[in-house]
C-alpha cells in the first residue's frame, strides 16, 4: 500500500489496495492515513453494496439517513446520492450536499467519517469540493480564536441562512422534521483522535450563535464562512466510475456540485455514513 498526497495542505491517495480484502494491519494503515490527511481517495475499486457496508463498518456504526426515499432499496445504510430517474421515479436525491456542510452536522452525534462508492460518473463535472477546517481555524489570529472560545452553534437542517446558498429543495414530511431538530455544537470542535482543533460551522448549516444578538452572531457566522471557504484551503476531487472516496467530518467541509448538471449527465454514487462522538 502506498500513500501519495493529493494536495500540500490534506488529502491522499492510496494505491495498491482491494477494499474488498482488508487485513487488520491494512486496515490500521488505512485508519492512520484517514486521520493524518483527512481525505482518503482509493481508484479502480469494484465494491458492491454490502462490501461498502462491510468496509465502512470498520470505522464504526452506521447511520441511516432521515431521508428514507433516498435509501438504496436492499440497504438502508446507503444513501443513494444520483440526478438518474427510472420509470418517473428518481432513483437517489439529486441535489444532495450541493451546498458547504458536514455530513449530518444537525445530529446529536454527526458523522465521523462518510464513504462514497462512485456507480456512474458523467465525462464533465460534478465534482465534490473539500476544506481543510483544520487549517481554517490555524489561521485565524489569537484574538479571534479566543473570540470563539466556548461559542455554540445551532445547526439546522436545509438552513435558511439569506445570505447563504440554499439547501435541497426536497421537501421533509413531518416526520423527518420532528427527527431534525435544531443542535447545538461547540463552534470549534477538537478532534477526539487527533487532539487537534477545527471550525465546526458550515455556510450550509449553521444558523446562528447561541446567546448573542443576531448582528453578533451574524457578523461572527458570515466572517468564518467567508474565511473558510477561501480558494486557499480547498480541494476539488473529480470522479471516475469506481473510485471510492472517504472523508473525515470532524475536520473537513464539502460541498457536491451535482445541482449544477444538465440532466443527461448521470452521476449515481452510494454513500455510507460512519456516526461520530458528541463534539467537544
Ligand atoms: C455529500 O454531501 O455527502 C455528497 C457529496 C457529493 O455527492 O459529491
Amino acid at each position: 500500500m502506498q500513500i501519495q498526497r493529493l494536495s500540500p495542505n490534506f488529502g491522499a491517495e492510496v494505491h495498491a489496495i482491494d477494499l474488498n480484502q482488508i487485513s487488520d494491519e491494512q486496515f490500521a494503515q488505512i485508519e492512520k492515513a484517514f486521520l493524518d490527511h483527512q481525505l482518503l481517495v482509493f481508484k479502480k475499486q469494484a465494491l458492491s453494496p454490502a462490501a461498502q457496508i462491510d468496509f465502512s463498518r470498520r470505522f464504526g456504526e452506521l447511520d441511516v439517513h432521515v431521508l428514507t426515499q433516498y435509501n438504496h432499496p436492499q440497504h438502508e445504510e446507503i444513501f443513494v446520492l444520483s440526478n438518474v430517474v427510472e420509470n418517473g421515479k428518481p432513483i437517489g436525491i439529486s441535489d444532495g450536499g450541493s451546498y458547504w456542510h458536514s455530513d449530518f452536522a444537525f445530529q446529536e452525534r454527526p458523522a465521523s467519517a462518510t464513504i462514497l462508492n462512485a456507480q456512474q460518473i458523467p465525462e464533465q463535472g460534478g465534482q465534490t469540493l473539500f476544506i481543510d477546517m483544520y487549517q481554517a481555524y490555524e489561521d485565524l489570529s489569537q484574538e479571534y480564536k479566543q473570540r470563539l472560545q466556548g461559542l455554540q452553534a445551532i445547526h439546522r437542517y436545509r438552513s435558511r441562512r439569506s445570505n447563504q446558498e440554499a439547501g435541497t429543495q426536497v421537501k421533509l414530511n413531518q416526520d423527518q422534521e420532528k427527527a431534525t431538530p435544531d443542535m447545538v455544537h461547540p463552534v470549534v470542535r477538537t478532534h477526539v483522535q487527533t487532539g487537534r482543533k477545527a471550525l465546526f460551522v458550515h455556510p450550509g448549516m449553521a444558523a446562528e450563535i447561541v446567546g448573542l444578538s443576531e448582528q453578533e452572531s451574524n457578523e461572527i457566522l458570515s466572517f468564518l464562512f467567508d474565511h473558510s471557504t477561501q480558494e486557499k484551503y480547498q480541494y476539488a476531487f473529480s470522479w471516475t466510475p469506481g473510485d471510492v472516496v472517504m472523508w473525515d467530518n470532524r475536520c473537513t467541509m464539502h460541498k457536491a456540485t451535482t445541482r449544477d448538471l444538465p440532466a443527461h449527465m448521470h452521476r449515481t454514487i452510494f454513500r455510507t455514513t460512519v456516526r461520530g462522538e458528541r463534539p467537544v
